[in-house]
């Protein structure tokens, strides 16, 4: 009889994304380092993850966190060095964990030494000024002068993040060999930071103005205009081949695509998984969240992330009351899942920096990581913090290691039980909570509205939101509070 083809280990693998700049400062500077994230493994594969997602510590003047890069093959001093980075591949390998690097093939930072030795690799107006109307991501026009050559460059994001020419064979090359170099120094995959903007229309067109409001929720004004010809070429396929070749097949590549999911059929070609950010940004109610979650599925390879570094946290985006419920959510769906740093705590947004520090407002979701809350700064830093250490409700991971009923225990123990479940989803039609079965043994269902509501029929409990309430073994309630789920068997 022929076996089925092995899963590979990514399919329903989860992957704790980690900001190296707000998990563990080593060496009391006040921001986060590499050596920092080697000390914290042992949460995270107590976590039961998977593989870990580094955000970019490469060397950065840090206009966008880190997401503008100055050298794509070494590390920021604040962040360490290659030995560091050498290193932390291989304790996250000794912990059994994988390990993704985040990959920023689009824009170079404006200091990175190709903007000046090699300006034929990035997009120039032919014009006295802006080429087209196209508007960045943050706000604003998406061409800038460049005040030493007189011409005007095209950035998708930030002024400070120049894109590159993906038409040209020098920078596919090059990109090519940046995955090459990581992949060589032991690395499992990457994260595919912003491809949709990798093709742009080869004649750059005027985007048309926007007909509606924007499929997916935008930082800045760009949502005002429909940005076909601004990204999401039809040939953007020649330029994932490339990463692709570079990544080789045995990594795992996971597209940071922000286009609806019915759109990611082109870049599920060469990449493994894309994001679904539909249910990233799905109201919290059952048929909203139902109809992201089918729109995902549909989509086919999609990876489920609930919060990342870019939007507020969980508690601020479906409310303190719902963290637990979101984790359920998460947790027992089917194919790969992102789990942001502190989601596991239940952190929460805090105070952000003023401009020009953050323009887009995205400090609020970058809080340093609460570790125990009896240390200064929350077990960060010994330093100053580059961003408040902010109290976690539930405390900080080291008081929820001692609480078995804590969103921590909830987590270790959704991530622990997914492995049980049988494969695919179905919905089961429930008026006010999202209910659906996994395989022929067990059900979900979570109540995502504000009143009780009924649950459909099912057997005993095998992990509900609240254990004190309805622990393993109980029989599963029919009726739900507000933020209350289980997992149970059907
Ligand atoms: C991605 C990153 C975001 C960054 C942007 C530009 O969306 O997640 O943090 O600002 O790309 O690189």
């Amino acid at each position: 009889m022929p076996t089925a083809p092995e899963a590979p280990w990514w399919r329903d693998a989860v992957v704790y994304q980690v900001y190296p700049r707000s998990f563990q400062d080593s060496g009391g500077d006040g921001e986060g380092d590499l050596p920092g994230v080697a000390a914290r493994l042992d949460h995270v594969a107590r976590l039961g993850a998977d593989a870990i997602w580094l955000s970019p510590f490469y060397p950065s003047p840090m206009a966008d966190g880190g997401y503008d890069v100055a050298g794509y093959t070494d590390v920021d001093p604040r962040f360490g060095t290659l030995a560091d980075a050498d290193a932390l591949i291989a304790a996250a390998h000794d912990r059994g964990l994988r390990v993704l690097f985040d990959v920023v093939p689009c824009h170079t930072s404006i200091e990175h030494p190709w903007f000046r030795q090699h300006p034929e690799r990035y997009v120039w107006s032919d014009r006295d000024g802006p080429q087209n109307n196209w508007l960045a991501s943050f706000g604003g026009r998406s061409w800038s002068c460049d005040e030493g050559s007189g011409r005007w460059y095209l950035h998708s994001f930030y002024p400070e993040q120049p894109d590159l020419n993906w038409r040209r064979d020098d920078v596919r090359a090059a990109m090519a060999d940046v995955l090459r170099f990581w992949i060589a120094r032991g690395v499992d995959g990457f994260r595919l930071d912003a491809i949709d903007r990798l093709m742009k229309d080869p004649e750059l067109r005027d985007d048309p103005p926007a007909s509606g409001p924007p499929a997916l929720p935008e930082h800045g004004g760009c949502a005002s205009l429909d940005m076909r010809h601004s990204r999401n070429a039809p040939d953007i396929g020649d330029a994932l081949a490339v990463l692709r070749e570079g990544a080789g097949d045995d990594a795992l590549l996971v597209g940071e695509v922000y286009l609806p999911a019915a759109q990611l059929a082109p870049y599920l070609e060469h990449v493994d998984v894309a994001f679904a950010f539909e249910l990233l940004h799905a109201p919290w109610e059952a048929t909203a969240v139902r109809e992201a979650i089918e729109s995902g599925s549909d989509a086919g390879r999609v990876a489920w992330v609930l919060s990342n570094h870019d939007f507020p946290r969980l508690p601020d985006r479906v409310g303190a009351g719902n963290v637990r419920a979101a984790a359920l959510l998460a947790l027992t769906l089917p194919g790969p899942v992102f789990v942001y740093q502190g989601d596991e705590i239940g952190m929460a947004d805090g105070p952000g920096r003023e401009p020009p520090d953050d323009r887009a407002g995205r400090d609020r979701h970058r809080h340093p990581m609460r570790w125990d809350d009896d240390a200064p700064h929350g077990g960060f830093t010994s330093g100053e913090p580059w961003l408040p250490a902010i109290e976690v409700h539930g405390g900080g991971a080291a008081a929820q290691e001692r609480d078995a009923d804590s969103v921590l225990a909830l987590y270790r123990d959704l991530v622990a039980l997914r492995r049980e479940l049988g494969e695919g989803l179905e919905f089961v039609d429930a008026t006010g909570v999202l209910a659906y079965r996994r395989g022929p043994g067990h059900v979900v269902a979570i109540n995502l509205g504000d009143e009780p509501a009924t649950a459909p029929a099912a057997g005993a409990i095998v992990r509900a939101t609240h254990a004190r309430r309805l622990p393993a073994g109980a029989p599963a309630p029919r009726e739900l509070a507000s933020g209350e789920g289980f997992l149970a068997l059907v």
